[in-house]
C-alpha cells in the first residue's frame, strides 16, 4: 500500500509535468489528480491510526517483544490490521509453547526410551545446527544425572529422548509459518537458553566438556580404556556393636573405585551372617573371611597386636590368588578419600602419603625436602625406621610376592615398620610420594566412639512388632 502511493504520487507528478509542457489541465484531468491526492491522504491516515490503535493495546514487555519485527511485519499489517493483530496472538502463543517445551524437557528426559526411538529416525539429519545444539544441550544433564544408567547400555534411549525434544521445536516452526519472523525469534531464544544451560553443565563437570565442544555430535564419544591395575583392600574387622555401620561407610566408598576387591577379614572363629549380608547388600566385590587373633596376645592385659591376624591372612590370598595390582591396609574404621585409591594403583614397589590424625600431632607424614624422602614426621618415632600410619601406604602385589617372607609382625605399635622392614631391600629413594607429593591429606585416622552393647529386648512388651526384626541385626559381643 505503501508503495501504490508512492506510484500514485510519481503518476500524478508526471501528469503535471505533462500538464506544464501543454500549458493547461483538463477539468476532468485535474479532478482525477485530486481524488487520487485525497484517497492517498486518507490511507495514509488510515493506516497511521491503525498501527497508532493496534500498538496501544500490548503491555510494555509485549512491545519490546514486537519491536524486533521486521518489514514485512509492517507490510502485511497494511493489507490487514486484524490479520496482524492475529499474528500478533498467534506468535504469543508460539513463544508461550516454546518456552513451555524448555521448562517441560526434564520431564521429558525421564519418560521411557521405547516409545521415542522412531521419532528419532523419522527426524533424520534433517534438523538445522540450532536445533542440534538444542538437542545436544538437553542430552548433558541426562549423562551426569544417571551414569549408572549409561554404564548398564542405556545411551541409545538418551539421544532418543534428546531427539524427541528437537521434534518438540520442529513442531513448534511448522505451527509458526503464518508469522515466521516470530517463531524463528522464540527458537534463538531457546537455543540460547539451551546453549547458557550446556555451559553450565560442562563447567560442572569437566568430562561433558567434550560433548557441548563438539556441539554438532548427539552420540557420547567412545573411548577404548583397558581396565586399570587391580586394587586389593585388606580391612580387619571385629565384632562390636559399631561394626555394621564402619563396614557400610567404607563400604560405600570403595563403591566408587572400580576393579577393587575388597578383603574383609574378621577376628573371629567363625563368618558373622549379618556381616556378609551386609557385604552382599553393599555390592562391592569382596572375600568374607576369619583369621582370629592368637589366643596368647587376646588374653595379654597389655596393647594388644589388633588386626595382625586379619592382614596376614589378606597377605596370604594375594600370595595365593594375585599377581598384579596393589595392595592396601585398610582399617574398617578409618576415612578415604577415593582419589588416593586412584593414585595408589599405578604404584611399582611401595608408596607413601600423609594420613589426617585426630591427636594433638594433627598429621603423619613423610618428610620431603627438594622432591625427597628425608624422614617421617609423627606423634611417636619409638625407635622405628618406619614411623608411618597403618592408612599411608601402598604396596605392589609382585613387589609383596618377591619377598616371600614378608608379614605383619604381632607387635603392638609396630605393626607397619615391622611390614615395611620385612619388605627390605627397599631403599627411601624406592618410596613413591602420592597426595601432591606428600602435600595433601586424603587419608585420616579416625576412631568412632566404643559403645557398650545394645541392651537386650523386651520380648513380652515388643512380641509381634518390627523390633522383633531389628533386635536380630544388632551385633552384640
Ligand atoms: C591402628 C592399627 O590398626 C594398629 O594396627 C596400629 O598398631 C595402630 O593403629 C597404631 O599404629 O598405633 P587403632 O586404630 O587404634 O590402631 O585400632 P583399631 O581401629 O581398633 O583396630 C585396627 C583394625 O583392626 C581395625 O580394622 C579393627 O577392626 C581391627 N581389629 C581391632 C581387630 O581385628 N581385632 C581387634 O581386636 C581389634
Ligand atoms: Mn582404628
Amino acid at each position: 500500500m505503501k508503495s501504490n502511493y508512492i506510484n500514485l504520487n510519481t503518476h500524478s507528478g508526471i501528469n503535471g509535468a505533462s500538464g506544464n509542457n501543454n500549458g493547461k489541465m483538463s477539468l476532468g484531468k485535474s479532478i482525477k489528480m485530486y481524488l487520487t491526492i485525497f484517497i492517498a491522504t486518507t490511507c495514509i491516515y488510515m493506516v497511521l491510526y491503525q498501527y497508532h490503535i493496534s500498538r496501544e493495546p500490548f503491555a510494555a514487555g509485549e512491545s519490546v517483544k514486537h519491536q524486533e519485527k521486521s518489514s514485512s511485519y509492517f507490510a502485511s499489517y497494511l493489507w490487514s490490521p486484524i490479520s496482524l493483530l492475529m499474528a500478533n496472538s498467534s506468535s504469543n502463543i508460539n513463544t508461550k509453547s516454546t518456552t513451555t517445551s524448555t521448562t517441560i524437557a526434564p520431564t521429558t528426559t525421564t519418560t521411557s526410551a521405547g516409545t521415542v526411538g522412531s521419532v528419532g529416525q523419522k527426524l533424520g539429519g534433517a534438523s538445522s545446527a540450532s536445533i542440534r545444539m538444542v538437542s545436544l544441550a538437553a542430552t548433558i544433564p541426562t549423562f551426569i544425572s544417571s551414569s549408572s544408567e549409561l554404564r548398564s547400555g542405556s545411551v541409545g534411549g538418551h539421544r532418543k529422548t534428546a531427539t524427541t525434544k528437537t521434534s518438540t521445536t520442529k513442531t513448534t516452526t511448522a505451527t509458526t509459518t503464518t508469522s515466521a519472523t516470530a517463531g524463528g525469534l522464540a527458537i534463538t531464544k531457546l537455543t540460547t537458553t539451551t546453549a547458557k544451560t550446556s555451559a553450565k553443565t560442562s563447567a560442572a563437570a569437566t568430562p561433558t566438556a567434550s560433548h557441548s565442544d563438539n556441539a554438532n555430535k548427539t552420540r557420547p564419544t567412545f573411548v577404548a580404556a583397558s581396565e586399570p591395575p587391580p586394587l586389593y583392600i585388606i580391612t580387619p574387622t571385629y565384632r562390636r556393636p559399631e561394626q555394621l555401620a564402619e563396614l557400610t561407610r567404607l563400604g560405600y566408598t570403595l563403591k566408587h573405585v572400580v576393579n577393587l576387591l575388597w578383603l574383609v577379614i574378621e577376628d573371629a572363629n567363625k563368618t558373622n551372617p549379618l556381616v556378609a549380608h551386609t557385604l552382599d547388600r553393599i555390592g562391592v566385590p569382596y572375600e568374607y573371611m576369619v583369621a582370629p587373633m592368637p589366643e596368647k596376645y587376646k588374653q595379654t592385659k597389655r596393647a594388644k597386636p589388633r588386626g595382625v591376624s586379619n592382614r596376614n591372612k589378606g597377605l596370604e590370598y594375594l600370595r595365593l590368588h594375585a599377581t598384579e595390582g596393589v595392595l592396601y591396609f585398610a582399617d574398617d574404621d578409618n576415612t578415604y578419600d577415593i582419589s588416593i585409591f586412584e593414585q595408589m594403583r599405578y604404584v611399582s614397589k611401595v608408596a607413601m602419603w600423609p594420613v589426617g590424625l585426630v591427636t594433638k600431632t594433627g598429621v603423619s607424614s613423610p618428610i620431603i625436602q627438594e622432591g625427597k624422602l628425608v624422614g617421617f614426621y609423627d606423634g611417636w618415632i619409638g625407635g622405628r625406621k618406619y614411623p608411618v600410619d597403618m592408612a599411608g601406604f601402598a604396596v605392589s602385589v609382585k613387589f609383596l610376592k618377591e619377598r616371600p617372607k614378608a608379614q605383619m609382625p604381632f607387635k603392638p605399635g609396630y605393626e607397619e615398620d615391622g611390614f615395611l622392614r620385612s619388605l627390605a631391600p627397599l631403599a627411601n629413594t624406592e618410596i613413591e610420594l602420592l597426595a601432591d607429593e606428600c602435600r595433601d591429606v586424603l587419608t585420616w585416622h579416625t576412631q568412632t566412639k566404643k559403645n557398650a552393647p545394645a541392651q537386650a529386648l523386651n520380648r513380652t512388651r515388643y512380641k509381634n512388632t518390627n523390633l522383633e526384626y531389628i533386635d536380630k541385626l544388632l551385633v552384640r559381643p
